[in-house]
């Protein structure tokens, strides 16, 4: 997508080498645009988890990225032990996004499917980049399939800008390319539809302020920051007509693990009677989890809460209290939205209603793993 005019994904490799992988990084944005390079795995795991890359999708192909900078470090004669090392290393950087674990597994498959330590060097390198291509390939096609539903509301209001609200940043700059809870607006935009965005502010990190606003502004496309707690009241007085979120991890039954405040969404947008879709690439799915309730939330440093940062009128960057010093703060990173009010999600194949058969039916390719047994009553 673009950035000042230039096009950009959130993730390549280096045109001089391969061994060097180039992220934007995103504590920066929007005051700063700066690109970072990532040349092993320390830096990889350290970029994942202090958020210079965040998102599912982009958490997925840095993890990608990272395996493959792995790889070169890893010893010829412990090649394997170490990979796998990495790969749990990894794992744990960011417990909440599937796309983390979907694509370690998917490196740690292609390297045993060939012998030699060059071969499984050459193919961690091809699958780690069909990775990131694909989740861009994915988003590119959650905006094709999204754009039908804003198509629809826009025909009914006569073509009158379509109100979408969404929370925190599930755009471009959370995956490859394109987004997936943006992806229906981009593709909506280029079809000549009027669309305007109602952007969460995001507290505690500040992902719609800090990102989302400003890669709609990149793209031209009307938006407006608003508070988290104002979704309700523009939803009681009309001015929502849909709710497009994005998704960390949802569960083969539909359950959809999002950042902190989308499940409130949920219940407003259920109350006013207003559509509220999840869009999501098949990477996200979990298929081994029944329940929400069993999704592993993250639970992030109380300074964010605490403290805020941002930029002064000088131009310097500055974090300061906004609580008193000895405050305790507890920072749940995401929630839980149960199946049963989500309208539909929105995949690369196509809408699905967020229950098991449906999810099922339109995913029978893909493969389950492990036990499953209901083990909590649903959420
Ligand atoms: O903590 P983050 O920024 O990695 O959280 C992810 C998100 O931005 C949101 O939860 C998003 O809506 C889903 S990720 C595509």
């Amino acid at each position: 997508m673009n950035v000042n005019g230039k096009s950009y994904r959130t993730i390549w490799p280096a045109v001089h080498s391969s061994d060097t992988i180039c992220i934007i990084d995103q504590r920066q944005l929007p005051h700063n645009f700066v690109i970072e390079e990532l040349t092993n795995l320390e830096m990889a795991w350290r970029a994942i988890r202090d958020m210079h890359v965040r998102g599912a999708g982009l958490i997925g192909a840095t993890a990608g990225f990272a395996m493959h900078l792995a790889a070169l470090e890893a010893q010829e004669k412990t090649f394997t032990a170490d990979l796998e090392a990495a790969g749990k290393y990894l794992n744990d950087s960011r417990p909440t996004a599937r796309n983390l674990g979907w694509a370690v597994d998917r490196i740690l498959q292609a390297a045993a499917g060939v012998d030699t330590v060059p071969e499984k060097r050459r193919i961690i390198y091809a699958t780690a980049c069909r990775i990131a291509d694909e989740d861009a390939g994915f988003c590119r096609k959650v905006g094709e399939h999204g754009r039908a539903i804003l198509k629809k509301i826009s025909a009914r209001k006569n073509g009158d800008p379509v109100n979408i609200l969404t929370h925190c940043n599930a755009g471009w700059l959370a995956f490859v390319d394109y987004g997936s809870a943006t992806a229906p607006i981009y593709a909506a935009r280029d079809a000549g539809i009027n669309v305007h965005v109602w952007v969460d502010e995001t507290r505690p990190w500040n992902q719609g302020a800090k990102l989302t606003a400003w890669e709609l502004q990149q793209e031209g496309i009307p938006n407006t920051l608003i508070t988290d707690n104002a979704g309700g009241h523009l939803m009681q007085t009309g001015k929502v007509d849909v709710v497009i979120v994005g998704t960390d991890r949802t569960t083969h039954t539909g359950d959809v693990a999002n950042k902190i405040g989308t499940y409130l969404k949920a219940l407003a947008a259920k109350d006013n009677n207003i559509p509220f879709y999840v869009a999501l690439p098949s990477s996200t799915f979990d298929w081994n989890l029944d329940n929400g309730r069993d999704i592993p939330i993250e639970i992030r440093s109380g300074e964010e809460i605490t403290r805020v940062s941002g930029v002064t009128d000088a131009g310097t960057s500055e974090s300061v209290w906004i609580a008193g010093r000895d405050t305790i703060a507890e920072n749940y990173a995401f929630d839980i939205t149960p199946a049963r009010l989500v309208t539909g999600l929105i995949t690369e194949r196509g809408i699905v209603e967020a229950n098991r058969e449906s999810i099922h039916a339109l995913f029978d390719d893909m493969q389950r793993q492990g036990d499953h047994h209901d083990i909590s009553p649903p959420i």
